[in-house]
């Protein structure tokens, strides 16, 4: 008796009943069916497959073993492998896999490309050097494909478009629950926008996009090419996501949401029987996603010559007070600089910011990234005064620790450097970075701490290589 109470309460998580499902049982079964409904899953054993890297010289190997799935790396005389916890994008168009390793995760460094069924780098990893289990993850990609947290992730849950149901599981009705297809455009928008705005890069609340289109396709793009179409711009605020896609079924046809905007045509226009989106929503293959293709949303009638005018940042939407745009652009000028290498936007963010620094003064981002160019600038004593101050304003952060670490060891104040790193590994003790510097700044000492380090992350390659070499 007390046995079977046991297997029923052990049974109960698998027998839970969704919350919507008694009064809207359609959505909750489309919404599970969409791919937005699967961008997060426990791993499932996939097909085994294999890849030569060459750039690392390494093979990637993915396998079953007891009804798991396991991912292999093989270099030189060392391999490492784990078991997959989670695979992140649904494999509509590809499947990433994520490790725990300790209690961190980490990005598998490969990734299953459906459109040919192929094993190949993660993007990002094509060109590395030292492939392995060490891009650590801990919200970037769980912000986007889930809900819950990095310890418990979930599938994305519908309070994310419709906001927080207690009101409405209370006492439901259609007054207390958010429908966005009946917002005014912008807070409309932006429930998509959380997820499918990336921009270069964001600061806080505000996302940082270039002023006109790329070239290039990204993968998570969509919301910056539809707002440059002429179909979006001149029909003010009718045109949105929803206007194509569904949420939760069923699907929309596409060529009659052109037809209901665009009843005639001139007469000069091609007479065809294909799909409006077959010509002017063309797929092409994405910069940034490795080996898939994505449509393009700009709906152009065809397709425009690059422009040679030099491409200005802006705030999207204009959001934010005058002030906290010239601080994102500032910040983000910076960033953006460093990561394509353009000098000339690192010195544009560094003007805007040293002209607000009155202000800013006690703003640990802003000394962080000023301290930074000047540190590049080989202004060391004074990047050194900038990331002390960032430290004593937020002690408990361990990338400033490591930033000022860089800075001390430079100027020859290694012990400063040490303390600083020791924090920092105790603060995030999963970060390998924060390791290899500590071992670089006490050669004497570093295999010594490189085990500190494998003890918590016993299979890393790149430690154990650092170990074998001299
Ligand atoms: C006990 C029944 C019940 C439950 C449980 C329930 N709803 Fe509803 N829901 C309703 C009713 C009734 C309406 C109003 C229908 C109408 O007026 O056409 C509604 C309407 C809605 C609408 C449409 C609002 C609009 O403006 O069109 C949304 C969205 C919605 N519910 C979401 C949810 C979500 C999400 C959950 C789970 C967290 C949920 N509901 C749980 C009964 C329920
Ligand atoms: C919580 C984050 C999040 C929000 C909010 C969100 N999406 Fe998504 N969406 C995703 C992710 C992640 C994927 C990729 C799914 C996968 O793994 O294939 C996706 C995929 C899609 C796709 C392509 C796959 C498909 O189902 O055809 C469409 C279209 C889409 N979303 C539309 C929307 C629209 C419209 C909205 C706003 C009403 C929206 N999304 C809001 C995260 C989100
Ligand atoms: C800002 C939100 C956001 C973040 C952060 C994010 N993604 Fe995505 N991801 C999306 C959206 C939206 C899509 C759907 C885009 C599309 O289909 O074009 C997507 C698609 C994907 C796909 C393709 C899914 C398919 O359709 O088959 C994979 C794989 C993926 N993401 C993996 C990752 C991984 C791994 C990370 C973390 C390193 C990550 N994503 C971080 C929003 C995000
Ligand atoms: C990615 C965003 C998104 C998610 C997640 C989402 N919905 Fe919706 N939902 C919408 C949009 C957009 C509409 C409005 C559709 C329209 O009328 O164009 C909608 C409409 C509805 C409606 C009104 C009836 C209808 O189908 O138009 C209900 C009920 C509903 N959703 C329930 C749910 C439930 C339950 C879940 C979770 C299982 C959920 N939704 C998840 C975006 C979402
Ligand atoms: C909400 C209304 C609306 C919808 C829906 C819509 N458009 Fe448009 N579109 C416009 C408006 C307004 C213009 C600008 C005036 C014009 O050129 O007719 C435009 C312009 C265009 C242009 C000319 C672009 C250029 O480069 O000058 C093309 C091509 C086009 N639309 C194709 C499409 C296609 C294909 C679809 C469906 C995938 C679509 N539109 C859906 C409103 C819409
Ligand atoms: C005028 C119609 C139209 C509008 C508006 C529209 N889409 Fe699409 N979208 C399409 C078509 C057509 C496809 C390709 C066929 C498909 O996958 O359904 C597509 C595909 C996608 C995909 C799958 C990945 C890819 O690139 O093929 C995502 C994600 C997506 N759209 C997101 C969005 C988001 C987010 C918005 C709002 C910013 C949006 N779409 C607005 C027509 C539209
Ligand atoms: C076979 C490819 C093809 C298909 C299919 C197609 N178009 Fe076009 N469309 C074009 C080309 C090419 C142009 C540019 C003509 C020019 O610039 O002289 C164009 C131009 C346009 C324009 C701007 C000029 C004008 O004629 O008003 C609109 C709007 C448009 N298309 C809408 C649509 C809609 C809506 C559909 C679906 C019913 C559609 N197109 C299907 C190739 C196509």
């Amino acid at each position: 008796m007390i046995r079977s109470v046991c297997l029923f309460l052990a049974a109960l998580p698998l027998l839970a009943v969704h919350p919507c499902q008694s009064c809207h049982p359609a959505q909750v079964s489309a919404f599970a069916r969409t791919p937005m409904g699967n961008a997060i899953a426990p791993a499932q054993p996939t097909a085994p497959g294999s890849f030569v890297h060459s750039p690392s010289q390494s093979r990637f190997e993915s396998f079953t073993r007891d009804g798991r799935l396991w991912h292999r790396i093989e270099r030189g005389s060392l391999s490492a492998e784990y078991p997959i916890d989670w695979q992140i994008g649904s494999g509509a168009h590809a499947a990433g896999y994520l490790v725990r390793i300790g209690e961190a995760l980490f990005q598998s460094p490969a990734a299953l490309y459906r459109d040919n069924h192929l094993w190949a780098a993660a993007p990002g990893y094509e060109r590395h050097s030292r492939l392995d289990f060490d891009r650590r993850v801990t919200t970037q990609c769980l912000d986007c494909h889930s809900s819950g947290d990095a310890a418990n992730p979930q599938p994305i849950s519908c309070d994310q478009c419709h906001g927080n149901p207690a009101a409405h599981l209370a006492r439901p009705s259609r007054a207390n629950i958010s429908n966005p297809s009946r917002l005014a455009p912008a807070a409309r928008d932006s429930v998509c926008e959380r997820c499918h705005l990336t921009g270069e890069t964001r600061i806080g609340p505000l996302t940082i996009v270039y002023d006109r289109p790329r070239q290039d396709l990204r993968v998570v793009s969509h919301v910056e090419q539809l707002a440059l179409s002429e179909c979006a711009r001149q029909s003010s605020g009718k045109l949105w996501c929803g206007s194509c896609h569904a949420s939760h079924g069923p699907a929309i046809n596409v060529t009659a949401t052109c037809r209901s905007c665009h009843s005639s045509l001139s007469p000069a226009h091609p007479v065809s029987s294909q799909t409006c989106a077959s010509c002017h929503m063309p797929r092409r293959p994405a910069s940034d996603g490795g080996h898939s293709a994505f449509t393009d949303h700009r709906i152009q009638s065809r397709p425009t010559p690059a422009s040679s005018a030099p491409a200005q940042l802006r705030v999207w939407r204009d959001a934010g007070s005058p002030f906290d745009r010239e601080r994102a652009l500032g910040l983000a000028s910076i960033e953006i600089g460093e990561r394509d290498g353009a000098p000339e936007l690192i010195q544009n963010g560094y003007r805007r910011l040293a002209a607000l620094i009155a202000r800013l003064d006690r703003d640990p981002e802003v000394l962080s990234a000023l301290g930074m160019v000047l540190f590049l600038k080989d202004q060391k004593a004074d990047a050194r005064k900038l990331l002390r101050t960032a430290v004593s304003l937020r002690p408990n952060d361990p990338s400033l620790r490591e930033k000022l670490a860089l800075i001390e060891k430079s100027l020859g104040d290694t012990s400063a450097a040490v303390t600083h790193l020791e924090q920092a590994v105790r603060l995030d003790p999963f970060s390998p970075r924060a390791w290899f510097l500590l071992a670089d700044c006490q050669p004497n000492q570093r295999r010594a701490i490189l085990s500190r380090f494998l003890r918590l992350a016993p299979q890393s390659l790149l430690a154990r290589e650092a170990l074998l070499s001299p």
